[in-house]
C-alpha cells in the first residue's frame, strides 16, 4: 500500500465517526469514497442514497446503475475511477417505513468538504467530474448553473481539470423515454470528453518524455 493510500485509509476511519453536522443522526453510516489511489479520474456525486447508506458504498443503487452504464458507454472502467460524494451521510427524513431523500443545504456541503479535500489531495486525480449542483457547489465553493458549465474544461487546483455534468438520478426522474435516452446520450458525451482529455494529457506527457529522452541521448541515438 502506498503512503497516500494508507493516509486515505486513516482518514476514512476518522470519517466513520464524523459528527461535524447533524446528518449522521438519521444515517446508518458514513459512506466514504472508493477506488484506486492514485486515480486519474475522480467522480463526485451529491450524497449517498438509501441503498448506499445501507450498503456503505457510493453509487450502488439505481443512480449508480445509470452511472455504470454511462461510464462503460464513454469508455471508462469504473474500477479505474475514484467515486465519492460531496456529503458523506444520507440526508433523509423518516416517514413510516420509508426514508425521504432531503435536499442538502450549502452549509452541510461546506462542513463536509474537509473529507472531499483530503480525498482530492491524496487521490491526486487529473480530472474531477462534478455530478450535479451539490458536487459543483462543493468543488467551486459557490452555487453554479450546471447547463452553463457543461462541456467546459475548468482549471482546478494546481494542475487539475474540473468537468461539470448532470447527476445521473436526473435521468431517472425524466418523464418520458425519449428525453431519458437523449439525456443519457448527452451524459455519455460529457463523460467521453473527460476520457479524451485524460488520454490527450497522457499522450502529451509521453511525447514530452520522448523529447526529453531524445535530447539527453548522445548524437546519433534514435528513439523508436
Ligand atoms: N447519489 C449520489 O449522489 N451518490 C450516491 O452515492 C448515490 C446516489
Amino acid at each position: 500500500m502506498t503512503q497516500a493510500a494508507a493516509a486515505l485509509a486513516r482518514i476514512r476511519l476518522e470519517a466513520l465517526g464524523c459528527e461535524r453536522c447533524p446528518l449522521y443522526r438519521n444515517a446508518t453510516q458514513t459512506v466514504f469514497g472508493e477506488g484506486p489511489v492514485p486515480a486519474s479520474v475522480m467522480l463526485v456525486g451529491e450524497q449517498p442514497g438509501d441503498r448506499e447508506d445501507i450498503e456503505g458504498h457510493p453509487f450502488v443503487g439505481p443512480a449508480g446503475r445509470v452511472l455504470d452504464k454511462a461510464l462503460a458507454a464513454a469508455g471508462f472502467d469504473r474500477t479505474d475511477v475514484y467515486v465519492t460524494n460531496a456529503v458523506k451521510h444520507f440526508k433523509n427524513e423518516p416517514r413510516g417505513k420509508r426514508r425521504l431523500h432531503k435536499r442538502l443545504t450549502a452549509g452541510e456541503i461546506d462542513v463536509c468538504k474537509v473529507w472531499l479535500e483530503s480525498e482530492i489531495k491524496l487521490v491526486r486525480p487529473k480530472a474531477i467530474v462534478a455530478l450535479g449542483a451539490s458536487a459543483a457547489r462543493a468543488l467551486l465553493g459557490r452555487p453554479a448553473g450546471i447547463e452553463a458549465l457543461r462541456g467546459k474544461t475548468l482549471a482546478f487546483g494546481e494542475a487539475q481539470s474540473l468537468f461539470v455534468t448532470i447527476h445521473p438520478s436526473l435521468l431517472l426522474r425524466m418523464p418520458d423515454r425519449a428525453s431519458r435516452e437523449e439525456g443519457f446520450e448527452r451524459f455519455v458525451q460529457d463523460l467521453a470528453r473527460v476520457v479524451s482529455a485524460i488520454r490527450s494529457s497522457e499522450t502529451r506527457k509521453a511525447s514530452r518524455r520522448v523529447t526529453l529522452r531524445n535530447s539527453a541521448q548522445p548524437a546519433g541515438f534514435s528513439v523508436r
